[in-house]
């Protein structure tokens, strides 16, 4: 019983999204098999990528094929009512500003690209610190 029960803490410790942690390769749709840098690691926590089917217990949607979507089109994901709006697609330029801490992350990136001084967004990520970083994820992305 003891050990049901540290069990199922180590479970919830390892968070609501992937039971098993967070992988260090995944298997992408299109049958690629990449290593996942630590950069898209910190996505992980709350986004699905791969052939894992997608759950709500996930905190973001998820990212297979986001490069080049049409902004709040996740079928199944319940978005905040700004994203939902949408009216851009997940290119290079609006990828970058959404992920990059230096230029206010999605909660600044939300508020120019909605044209609404007063948008918000559900992802609560400051954004990640280094170009470099924002780069490997892009990258990583476009595999997806
Ligand atoms: C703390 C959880 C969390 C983290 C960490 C996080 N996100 Fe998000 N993300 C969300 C949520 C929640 C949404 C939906 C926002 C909304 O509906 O306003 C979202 C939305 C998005 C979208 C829009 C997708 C669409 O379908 O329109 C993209 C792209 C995205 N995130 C990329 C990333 C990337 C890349 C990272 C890592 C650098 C990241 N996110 C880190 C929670 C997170």
């Amino acid at each position: 019983m003891k050990r049901l029960i540290a069990s199922i803490g180590l479970a919830l410790v390892a968070g609501s999204a992937l039971a098993g942690g967070i992988p260090d390769s995944i298997t992408t749709t299109k049958g690629e098999t990449l290593t996942v840098p630590e950069s898209i690691k910190k996505c992980m926590t709350c986004h699905l990528v791969g052939t894992t089917p997608w759950k709500p217990v996930f905190a973001g949607p998820q990212l297979n094929g986001a490069f080049g979507r049409p902004a709040g089109t996740f079928e199944g994901f319940s978005y905040g009512d700004d994203l939902k709006k949408g009216g851009w697609n997940w290119d290079e330029a609006h990828l970058t500003q959404w992920i990059s801490k230096t230029t206010g992350g999605a909660k600044k990136a939300i508020q120019t690209f909605s044209g609404n001084p007063l948008a918000k967004t559900k992802m609560s990520f400051p954004g990640l610190n280094s170009e470099a970083e924002v780069q490997e994820v892009i990258n990583f992305l476009k595999k997806l």
